[in-house]
């Protein structure tokens, strides 16, 4: 049993200590919203936090985030996401939808650590989010407008 603390629920999950969180996450606990793409770390799909950090979870073993809070898509909150919600709901942003969980979950990361990011710096951070249906500008806007939201 490894035990875990995820969106501020500790709980034991009983997958063995080296299958990926992804796997744990979404089979062991039905916490969907992170999805799997590649299973190599190469697209972000599956990006959930480990103490406030992006991971890829396709690739790390439940046993390493043993005692670290993980955050999926399913527990965001505060005020930062709100902001973004907000811009992705504005400007459309999703088609298809799948990539999405974790281009939101990479545009909160970066808005955290730099809330007034350049174009540059905005694709730097989101370069290695795919999105099949190239919804890069969109996103791109929409960070761009929830920056504006927090300015307030
Ligand atoms: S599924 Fe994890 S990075 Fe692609
Ligand atoms: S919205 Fe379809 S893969 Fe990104």
């Amino acid at each position: 049993m490894t035990k875990l603390t995820i969106n501020g629920r500790e709980l034991e999950v009983a997958a063995d200590l080296d299958t990926p969180l992804l796997w744990v996450l979404r089979d062991e606990l039905g916490l969907t919203g992170a999805k799997y793409g590649c299973g190599q770390a190469l697209c972000g799909a599956c990006v959930v936090y480990a103490d406030g950090a992006p991971i890829r979870a396709c690739v790390i073993p439940v046993e390493s985030v043993a005692g670290q809070k993980i955050t999926t898509p399913e527990g965001l909150d505060g005020r930062v996401a709100d902001a973004v919600r907000s811009a992705w709901t504005k400007h459309d942003v999703a088609q298809c939808g799948y990539c999405q969980p974790g281009q939101i979950m990479t545009a909160i990361a970066l808005l955290n650590e730099n809330p007034a990011p350049t174009d540059a710096e905005i694709d730097d951070a989101m370069n290695a989010n795919i999105c099949r249906c190239a919804t890069y500008g969109r996103i791109r806007t929409a960070i761009k407008t929830a920056s504006e939201i927090l300015k307030g």
